[in-house]
């Protein structure tokens, strides 16, 4: 499969993350929810390529992505991740504890439609990957606080092929907000094929 020569051939990621991935499918119902070594090293780069400091992500988890952020935050930056889930809030906070980069971390438990009005901007990154139904509203919410040339990606743009033919509600969300990207004179935006399809999104 090409997504297993793309892990194989990209570069480890430390001990932590694997942890992290093994207790995520042992205790979680949902661990495919997790973006993995590939994505989640994607992301990194993007934090590293674009040099943000201040950095939102709708969607912790057990905190595989937030990590992976926040391992590329320069000194005095902070990442700000939402999601309303105790359960698995726990387990990211416990990996937050053991990473050394893990104090650049601000878990925020709350439904992230109303936590995220207390993030303080500007943002210059943004990860977007919670509930589909509210990521029109997310988009909406990031680009208000984004600044300038700030970046949005948004993951599972291509919702397993759906948008192709959206018949259910998550899948029509998607494709509307697909269309809605690719014609809006606020921002510049590339539909990536990288796992299940995320949109990079940058302001004008
Ligand atoms: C796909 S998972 C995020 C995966 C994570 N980025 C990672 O790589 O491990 C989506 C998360 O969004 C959270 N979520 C769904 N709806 C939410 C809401 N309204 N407010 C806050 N979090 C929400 C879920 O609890 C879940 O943990």
């Amino acid at each position: 499969m090409l997504d297993d020569y793309s892990k194989l051939h990209s570069t480890k990621v430390d001990g932590l993350f694997d942890a992290l991935r093994k207790e995520t499918n042992a205790v979680t119902s949902r661990p495919e929810m997790q973006v993995g070594p590939v994505e989640g090293r994607f992301l990194r780069m993007l934090v590293l390529m674009t040099g943000a400091r201040n950095v939102l992500e709708i969607g912790t988890f057990t905190g595989y992505s937030a990590l992976m952020m926040a391992s590329a935050l320069p000194e005095g930056g902070v990442l700000y991740t939402l999601d309303r889930d105790e359960v698995t809030n726990k387990i990211a906070r416990k990996y937050f504890g053991k990473a050394p980069f893990g104090n650049k971390i601000r878990p925020i438990l709350g439904d992230a439609r109303e936590t995220i009005k207390t993030v303080p901007g500007p943002i210059d990154f943004a990860f977007i990957d919670a509930d589909k139904a509210a990521y029109d509203l997310y988009y909406e919410e990031v680009l208000k606080r984004l600044r300038p040339g700030g970046i949005i990606a948004l993951d599972n743009m291509l919702w397993s092929g759906n948008v192709l033919n959206p018949e259910d509600e998550d899948s029509k969300v998607i494709d509307s907000l697909n269309r809605k990207i690719s014609k809006d004179a606020r921002v510049e935006g590339v539909l990536l094929t990288v796992r299940d399809g995320i949109m990079l999104v940058r302001k004008n």
